[in-house]
């Protein structure tokens, strides 16, 4: 059974398979197509090995001035073609959330997938993958046969900004969200990426940042969620990242590049850089496969100067075979040459928002519902719908991978002062107003809007109101971090405002990662919608009006301070700009992250291991209605929690499975979960395979579990969880 089907009829499947690459499983031969890449490069001419090892970024504007070809789409990426040999050209889009709008330079629009948190909180799949489908779809009917989709990277440190890019904290569900991403994306016979390879966890310096962390603690957490991702998802091409580990560039990391994704897991794709991420010619010879956006770089190393040293040193002569086999591989397995993409294909428009609009649903975290708040009834006579730019649209994340809808923003806020980014970068709302879709569910209903910026106007609606629902907005950006997680431009007094004049107040959080929230016990209510994407409004009111009920769960932990991270500061967050291009200006080798103060106990591992309790933790998500777990069955790998739903109205659950103790030591592992649907009353069952290295240690190059009792317990959260139940397993040690 293929990893695809796997995933749609169980739970939560781990398959240990070799990574390979392949469009779909269950159609691509990965021995046929690197058979195929070696007879092409067989074929070569010496001045045709250096074509599809380098590319520029065809955006007028964008940095530096290149000559773009007529057959380039405007976008991320372009790569010529080998005409005499069939290969086809790359042309790159972002991103995981869709095709991006490069600030209407190209002028068309796509749908705006939810963010990567987003569709984390729905523990789903099978959901992801659609999503992945959908905008691979999109990008293929634009032309474009690369998404730069995939981004995997753990929540090392929720101020990051790109954190609404990236699906969790966790390596098991951030890998198999991944993977059903690259799944989906791969589907429509175009190349889609996995990145930031690897450890990319700040914005503040993000290339010179260096990060230091043990070869073990990085093999059970941010590589473990890139090995998940490319098992599950083969994606044809892994990205490098800017920051430095271990005082290496990402995309010149040996250590990273050959030694793990090449030899230690095998993997048989091309490694592109990120885009301004190429220190030097060396990188070829350190694992990198394919220079991207050259023009951003000191130089084009991977033309004509590789070409020379070809000619002159048979090892680079045998690199550069590689790095052209690697690429071909990639293309021959996703069926780019034989399925090429065009521009002017047709998009079912319709269809797409409504699966942005299932995913946003799913998405949507209930976190608090006091008094049975929740749902508001339909008869309703008079809201107050106050904040969040709630009457124009929902907030999205900008930087590279902002996509927009047609018409572009709603509420477009600029925040860069000059420069390239200042168009680059700024607030950008969808147009899907939740006061719309909210005056939809309650037509009797007097729906008014304040924009909040006026407190005291903004409490008296709410005073002369039945209920008064504040949107809050926290926005992100690639390129910059958040210095705090507080809700920016004094939304918390607005809250407390508005809650001091009415006590039936919700929240609705439109955030890119967690925020802090001073004022939880005054008001009624909480949601968290996240970045909501193309349909975000509709489905907020969908689930303040009951005709969805929440079903998600936090994929992060919503800490209670920023004291309880590992590292209260960001570093370098006092002294670096705060510049798109993280620029240090005090030189830039005094800008480290030391990640082996929580190494690989990221997120809900660490607070379990500091005894510190957040604001919400890790999996917690309320519902309509209520469900109860049975104790966990676990036999060998195979794990099976039964399921009831005791509440009086349908409702979907995620049943999550910890490791919480390894031979008299105390663990907090996800090892496993599921989300199931039940009528009322109903019961199911979830199953999971248990992958054996979530209980193991990495060491030297192998897995290895030691002998004694292994105690797992059924959690709604990290933190409410069953009685453990005892398992012997014997020790063990293998390689990947
Ligand atoms: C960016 C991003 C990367 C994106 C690339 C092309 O700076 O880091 O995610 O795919 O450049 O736009």
């Amino acid at each position: 059974m293929t990893i695809a089907r796997l995933l749609a009829c169980s739970a939560v499947s781990l398959v240990l398979a070799a990574p390979a690459l392949a469009t779909d499983p269950d159609t691509v031969d990965l021995a046929a197509a690197e058979k195929r890449a070696v007879e092409t490069v067989a074929r070569m001419k010496p001045e045709e090995k250096t074509i599809i090892t380098h590319g520029i970024m065809p955006l007028p504007g964008g940095g530096p001035k290149v000559d773009i070809p007529a057959d380039a789409i405007i976008g991320a990426g372009y790569v010529q073609g080998i005409e005499r040999l069939g290969v086809p050209a790359l042309r790159e889009t972002d991103a995981s959330l869709g095709v991006t709008w490069v600030m209407g330079a190209r002028n068309d629009w796509a749908t705006a997938l939810p963010s990567a948190t987003s569709q984390a909180a729905s523990w789903n799949p099978a959901l992801i993958r659609r999503g992945g489908a959908m905008i691979g779809a999109e990008a293929r009917a634009k032309g474009f046969n690369v998404l730069l989709a995939g981004g995997v990277n753990l929540a090392r440190d929720p101020r990051n900004g790109r954190t609404f890019e990236y699906f969790s904290e966790d390596p098991l569900l951030s890998g198999i969200l991944a993977g059903a991403a690259i799944q989906g994306v791969q589907s429509n016979h175009i190349i889609s990426t996995i990145k930031h390879f690897a450890l990319n966890g700040q914005e503040t310096g993000r290339k010179y940042v260096d990060v230091k962390i043990a070869s073990g603690a990085a093999h059970e957490s941010d590589l473990l969620a890139f090995q998940i991702g490319i098992e599950q998802g083969q994606p044809g091409s892994v990205m490098c990242a800017y920051n430095r580990v271990h005082g290496a560039q990402a995309c010149d990391s040996d250590w990273m590049l050959n030694k793990v994704l090449k030899q230690e897991w095998g993997y048989k794709g091309f490694v592109m850089s990120d885009w301004g991420a190429v220190p030097s010619i060396q990188a070829a010879i350190h694992g990198l496969d394919h220079q991207s956006g050259e023009q951003l770089d000191p130089g084009v190393f991977f033309g004509s100067q590789l070409a020379d040293k070809a000619a002159a040193d048979t090892a680079w002569a045998t690199r550069l075979n590689d790095m052209n086999r690697r690429i071909l591989t990639a293309i021959y397995a996703a069926g780019l040459d034989k399925n090429p993409a065009q521009p002017g294909g047709t998009i079912d428009w319709d269809a797409h928002a409504l699966v942005a609009e299932d995913v946003a649903k799913q998405g949507i975290v209930l976190l608090k519902n006091e008094d049975g708040a929740l749902p508001l009834a339909m008869t309703a006579k008079s809201i107050a719908v106050i904040g969040g730019y709630a009457d124009g649209g929902v907030l999205s994340g900008a930087g590279s991978s902002q996509v927009m809808g047609k018409g572009g923003p709603a509420v477009k806020l600029p925040v860069a002062g000059s420069g390239i980014w200042a168009g680059f970068i700024s607030e950008s709302y969808h147009r899907s107003s939740p006061m719309a879709a909210i005056k939809a569910h309650a037509p009797n209903a007097i729906v008014l809007y304040r924009q909040g910026q006026y407190i005291k106007d903004a409490a008296e609606l709410a005073a002369r109101s039945e209920v008064a629902v504040v949107f809050a907005t926290q926005w992100m950006t690639e390129g910059l971090d958040v210095p705090d997680l507080s809700l920016p431009r004094g939304q918390d007094s607005l809250i407390e405002a508005v809650a001091a004049a009415n006590p039936n107040t919700i929240v609705v959080l439109e955030t890119g990662g967690p925020v802090k929230m001073p004022w939880l016990g005054k008001v009624k209510a909480v949601v968290e919608a996240w970045y909501p994407g193309a349909r975000g409004g509709q489905a907020i009111a969908s689930v303040l009006f009951g005709e969805t009920n929440p079903s998600g769960h936090l994929p992060l932990t919503f800490p209670a301070e920023e004291s309880q991270l590992p590292r209260p500061r960001l570093d370098g967050s006092d002294w670096v700009e705060p510049d798109f291009g993280g620029n240090p200006k005090n030189g830039k080798d005094k800008l480290h992250a030391d990640y082996d103060i929580e190494g690989s106990d990221v997120g809900y591992r660490w607070y379990a291991r500091s005894g510190t309790k957040p604001l919400f933790p890790f999996g917690y998500g309320l519902s309509y209605t209520t469900f109860t777990h049975g104790t966990p069955v676990i036999t060998g790998t195979a794990a099976s929690v039964a399921v009831t739903n005791t509440g009086r109205r349908a409702g979907a659950d995620v049943v999550q499975l910890y490791l919480t103790g390894r031979a008299g030591e105390p663990k907090r592992r996800l090892v496993g979960f599921g989300r199931v649907e039940l009528a009322p009353g109903a019961s199911g069952t979830v199953t999971m395979t248990v992958d054996p290295r979530l209980l193991a240690d990495w060491k030297d190059g192998r897995w290895s579990i030691p002998a004694g009792d292994y105690t797992f317990a059924v959690g709604s959260d990290a933190e409410r969880l069953s009685t453990p139940v005892a398992i012997k397993m014997n020790a063990r040690s293998w390689k990947d």
